[in-house]
């Protein structure tokens, strides 16, 4: 459980970022974050993994508090980022080095290193690549090497800033599956993007507008009743099309279901 209690924070004394900020993450939920540029969605993913701290207000995982210096080690280890330019996530070589680079970090013993490097690479379908340099990978495959390396530190929870936003749609359908994958094995997925086609197979959509948590709920109802574009926000291909079509009926739990049913492409 992932809590933000009365959340305050600026970079800048007298130039709010975030204005009392609360809400609760639940283990194993799929969350997607969204809100104009510059709104603050990064820095409440920094506010989340302890990167940044509230100003005032608290931002807990489970017990821990991120403004408690001894449990600040325990929270990032609970928590993966994974973000936008996977490059400037890759420190090594090979594949191989880059996943085991985060757990010589968190002190993995050595004969535990292999099999979860394995496991990790597995679960993002690069497992042949092992040799390969990151840098000479493609886009998507470059971002599949960099959720490994998070995966095989075994989070509870991570975050993708943005994670999508670079690739071309095959490497963004690759990724959203993998998170789709991830959360039905039970992971929590926290997926900040401006794609409002990935945001309408979240279960819950939070919406930063302002300094402000504007809307936070089902993505249905999000689509059905907030005005998206007056937040620089564009309505899912799939709404569009039921508005052009000028069908009358309202969206549908089954309808909800199809999309959510696409994920995780096999
Ligand atoms: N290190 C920093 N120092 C000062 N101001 C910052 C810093 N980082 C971000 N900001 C400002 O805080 C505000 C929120 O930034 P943030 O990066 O959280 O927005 P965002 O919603 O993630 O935007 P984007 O969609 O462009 O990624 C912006 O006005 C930004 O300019
Ligand atoms: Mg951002």
């Amino acid at each position: 459980m992932l809590t933000f209690d009365h959340v305050h924070f600026y970079y800048k004394k007298g130039h709010p970022i975030l204005e009392d900020i609360n809400f609760t993450i639940k283990a194993g939920e799929f969350v997607a974050i969204v809100g104009a540029n510059g709104s603050g969605k990064s820095t409440v993913a920094k506010l989340m993994d302890g990167l940044l701290l509230p100003k005032k207000g608290t931002v807990k995982l489970q017990q821990l508090d991120t403004t408690n210096p001894n449990d600040l080690m325990k929270i990032h280890q609970q928590i993966g980022f994974v973000f936008q330019n996977p490059e400037d996530q890759f420190i090594t070589t090979t594949v191989m080095d880059e996943v085991l680079f985060g757990l010589q970090n968190i002190r993995v013993p050595r004969e535990a290193m292999r099999g979860r490097v394995d496991t990790a690479l597995r679960a993002v379908q690069m497992e042949d690549f092992l040799e390969a340099m990151p840098h000479q990978l493609s886009g998507g495959q470059k971002q599949r090497v960099a959720i490994a390396a998070i995966l095989a530190m075994q989070p509870q929870i991570i975050i993708f800033d943005e994670a999508t936003s670079m690739l071309d749609p095959q490497g963004r359908e690759q990724v959203l599956s993998i998170m789709h994958r991830l959360h039905n094995q039970g992971m929590t997925i926290i997926h900040i993007t401006h794609h409002m086609d990935e945001v309408i197979s979240a279960e819950r959509i939070l919406l930063i507008h302002e300094g402000h948590l504007q809307f936070d709920g089902d993505p249905l109802i999000f689509f059905e009743t907030v005005p998206v574009l007056e937040y620089q926000l564009q309505l899912p291909f799939a709404v569009r099309l039921r508005k052009t079509l000028q069908l009358e009926s309202p969206l549908t739990a089954n309808w909800k279901e199809g999309i959510r049913s696409q994920w995780p492409i096999n």
